[in-house]
């Protein structure tokens, strides 16, 4: 395994580039501009990118061992690392670098503190900042790590590449919901067809659009020209009522973010549960909304809204997996996350 740094924006063009050189498989994450290569011999792979000529790619790390994060022990997680560093290690000076993506407990110069003291006890290697013989590159991705142990020259750095495609912002605060989503469940998002519906302006479609394979965005309101313009972007112009299910044909994933009361958007989902494959994947949004014409919402509070919407999802026949709180959600909204 290779841990790939890319130009932001570039992606699928790296993708192909380091196919291209290395004949391996190349895949995603769900953070900008970092890729696995799935590399048996990783060095070998890197040795080799370096002789040709590389456009996106920044950054490879070779990777000698992988493993979870113990959110609850984490003490056992730096020992972890910590042992299975040591073997090469024997009589030699080190120095741990970190990289960390996704949201933790702890941040990346805690890392490098406790995993270097830990192979310090272990080992007996010296730390040497300066000039070590290895470096532990540890590079965290959400719940995942990824440890190198090489020498500086084994992995491939270039600096200065200046290629941007787009903006790093996001498009809208409603982009940085799914974001979250994505940060804290990579592993469980498909990555072919997605139905999003309530797709305007565009920020969960343009989100969706980097790993998806294609994206059906519905939207009674325009999407911003620049995302109907994304080659695997599809957008249908009507409300998500008048959307006949042959219009669509088959998904791996309902995205939902409209602003409707939130039994009549649940009911928009369900609507759509008959073209989700088996085991495929909903992002709903939750809100809590004034009925029109009134000033009072249906029910009390975002919680009885959301015990709600679970239960018409259960009765269809969905599984719950989370409903979130996140960053991004206003008091009044909850992201639920279910599955066929
Ligand atoms: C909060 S915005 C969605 C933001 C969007 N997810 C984004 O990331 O840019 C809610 C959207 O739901 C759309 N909407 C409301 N009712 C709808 C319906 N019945 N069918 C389709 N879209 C609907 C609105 O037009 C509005 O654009």
């Amino acid at each position: 395994m290779i841990v790939a740094t890319v130009i932001s924006g570039f992606e699928r063009e790296a993708i192909r580039e380091l196919e291209e050189i290395t004949k391996d498989e190349v895949k995603t994450t769900y953070f900008r501009g970092l890729l696995l290569i799935k590399s048996k011999n990783p060095r070998e792979k890197i040795k080799k990118i370096k002789e040709d000529d590389t456009k996106f790619l920044v950054r490879a790390i070779p990777i000698d061992y992988i493993g979870n994060i113990y959110s609850e022990d984490l003490e056992r997680y730096f020992e972890d690392i910590a042992k299975k560093s040591c073997d090469l290690l024997k009589n030699k000076s080190f120095r741990v670098r970190c990289r960390r993506r996704g949201s933790h407990s702890f941040n990346s110069v805690d890392v490098e503190r406790e995993v270097g003291r830990t192979i310090k006890n272990i080992s007996g290697a010296k730390v040497d900042l300066v000039r070590p013989d290895l470096i532990v590159f540890v590079e965290i991705i959400q719940d995942k790590v990824y440890v190198g142990v090489c020498r500086e020259e084994e992995i491939f750095y270039q600096k200065g590449r200046r290629l941007k495609r787009y903006d790093e912002r996001p498009l809208n605060r409603a982009m940085r919901k799914l974001e979250e989503v994505f940060e804290i469940y990579e592993d469980w998002i498909p990555r072919k067809r997605v139905l999003d519906i309530g797709a305007s302006p565009g920020g969960w479609t343009k989100a969706l659009a980097r790993y998806a394979e294609e994206v059906i965005a519905v939207d009674s309101a325009p999407l911003k020209p620049s995302i109907v313009k994304l080659p695997n972007v599809r957008f249908i112009q009507k409300r998500a009522e008048d959307l006949r299910l042959d219009e669509i044909g088959e998904i791996d994933m309902i995205t939902n973010d409209v602003n409707l009361l939130h039994k009549e958007s649940a009911g928009l989902t369900l609507k759509f549960r008959d073209c989700l494959v088996g085991g495929g994947r909903i992002i709903h949004t939750t809100k809590l909304a004034i009925v029109p014409g009134t000033d009072r919402f249906p029910v009390e509070n975002i919680d009885l809204a959301v015990n709600e919407v679970e239960d018409m999802f259960s009765k269809s026949g969905l599984n719950i997996k989370d409903v979130l709180s996140l960053r991004s959600n206003t008091k009044n909204e909850r992201t639920i996350l279910a599955e066929k």
